[in-house]
């Protein structure tokens, strides 16, 4: 096996003949896109980790925290607005550094985003059973046993030790994800629509916490702003609101998923960018006004719950009427990240199984539904597998730092393609591209340096098994490989480039 082998890349005229051809159904404009964006970014981050990250590490200054989480997938935006207008494949980062950083490294990233987008549909899915039994008894309705909707197994802390908890299955996480997967299998339109709709649902109920709770803050909640740090690294003080932008960052995750609907976008040069970057911007707002309003209406110390939204409604019983919406809210916005994450995964696994990296199998598509449907099933299957049985905690941990994987090559991927391959017609250039690539890395490399070493390890253990896969499998049977192999290295992709 030569370097050679593992360095080379897919050359951009493939991706653009895969992008022309028939296939996938062209079905989304510009308001989709935007929507899915949104749909997936609205979700458990700001309804459950804002409060935490408040309460334990920011205070009133989590406004600051989200402010540099935002910057920091502004940057990373950037980067995936040039490479999914210029290369409108549904392989998104994958595709992105198989064109520029080689094969292994596209497989590297290809196997990550498993972690995101695969394990976000499970961590979600995790959240919203707890949210469907906060309706239930909310509306009084308890008839389904505690056994049916939590997780059997668990780990301690952050160790990797796993102890059962005595409960049998988490029935909604596995009902919700089969509920989405029928969707998605179904076609890119109609869950486009179902997903437009939710947003203007969720969208609402944000704007309405926003709008009905900004009459009651009281500003005294937000002295101190930054509260003074205790001594220990983290806890509040500057160091608390960077590790609040790490965790928090999780509430951001879902942009990039746009990306991955480049082929089925009516005008990707377009709506890539827009649909990226406008999702991006418009929930950094929201975020921002949101999380002002709960930290003017409550001393932040009592958000520390499941549901600080609710808390912090509850604090005034004129706003006690919000609380129950924003359980609707919250279950509506979990349904639209699930679904806008089992999109993504699909997709990824659809790119990987054309360039032979992954099973031929996972590459068909629907005849009549125009959707890579075994993908989708497959997709479904392993995450409400994993939804029915992992608490959300040792999946969510995943989440973030297999995309900030993706966004730190991403980032890298496009300065790399100013230089291989500067002639390449850009529909959306960003100016200054050293500025916005080294900013991008930067900001996410801080954010992954916040988690945990336990994330870490897993990241370490989830790698090694991707690249033992790759050496039994994908290696063997990339297409890329065994044509360069015919027609003499080197020649081939360059002359084809
Ligand atoms: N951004 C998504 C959420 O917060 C993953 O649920």
């Amino acid at each position: 096996m030569a370097m050679q082998e593992l360095l080379a890349t897919k050359p951009i005229s493939d991706y653009q003949e895969e992008a022309a051809s028939k296939g996938l159904a062209r079905a989304l404009g510009i308001p989709s896109l935007v929507a899915f964006g949104i749909g997936g970014i609205i979700g458990t981050g700001i309804f459950v980790l804002t409060g935490l990250a408040a309460a334990q590490h920011a205070g009133p200054a989590i406004v600051f925290s989200f402010i540099i989480a935002g910057i920091g997938c502004m940057f990373a935006g950037l980067c995936y607005s040039e490479f999914a207008a210029m290369v409108p494949v549904a392989g998104s980062a994958y595709a992105y550094s198989y064109a520029t950083l080689g094969e292994f490294v596209a497989w590297f990233v290809g196997w990550n985003l498993i972690l995101e987008y695969m394990m976000a549909a499970s961590t979600v899915a995790v959240g919203w059973s707890r949210y469907f039994v906060k309706l239930l008894d909310h509306y009084g309705i308890n008839f389904i046993p505690a056994q049916l909707t939590s997780a059997p197994f668990e780990t301690l802390g952050s160790s990797f030790q796993m102890h059962q908890t005595g409960a049998f299955l988490n029935l909604p996480a596995i009902a919700i994800v089969g509920v989405v997967t029928a969707l998605c299998y179904k076609g890119i339109k109609e869950s486009a629509f179902v997903n437009m709709i939710i947003v203007m649902i969720k969208v609402s109920i944000v704007l309405a916490v926003i709008a009905f709770g900004f009459k009651y803050v009281n500003t005294a909640n937000w002295v101190p702003y930054i509260p003074e740090n205790t001594g220990v690294y983290g806890q509040f003080g500057w160091s608390g609101i960077l590790q609040a932008a790490g965790i928090i960052f999780f509430a951001y995750i879902g942009f990039d998923g746009v990306s991955t609907c480049a082929q089925e976008a009516k005008d990707p040069q377009r709506g890539m960018p827009i649909g990226i970057l406008g999702s991006l911007a418009i929930c950094t707002l929201l975020y921002v006004m949101m999380s002002s309003v709960m930290t003017g209406l409550v001393p932040f110390r009592q958000l520390n719950d499941a549901a600080p939204v609710a808390v912090a409604l509850e604090s005034h019983p004129q706003l006690a009427w919000l609380s129950g919406w924003v359980i609707w809210g919250a279950l509506f916005g979990l349904t639209s990240v699930i679904l806008t994450m089992i999109i993504p995964q699909a997709r990824i696994w659809l790119t990987m199984s054309h360039d032979g990296l992954m099973p031929k199998f996972l590459g068909k598509i629907h005849p009549k539904f125009r959707t890579p449907h075994v993908s989708t099933l497959l997709t479904g299957m392993f995450a409400a597998t994993l939804g029915g049985l992992f608490p959300i905690g040792i999946l969510g941990e995943l989440v973030s730092i297999g995309t900030l994987v993706a966004f730190i090559v991403v980032c890298i991927g496009v300065l790399v393609l100013r230089y291989t391959r500067p002639d390449l017609p850009r529909p959306f250039r960003v100016r200054g591209i050293w500025f916005v690539s080294i900013m991008g890395v930067g900001f996410c490399s801080a954010m992954a340096y916040g988690l945990p070493t336990a994330t870490w390890l897993r990241l370490l253990l989830w790698s090694l098994l991707g690249f033992a896969v790759y050496f039994l499998y994908g290696y063997k049977n990339s297409r890329l490989r065994k044509r360069n192999e015919s027609e003499g290295y080197g020649r081939g992709a360059a002359s084809k480039a």
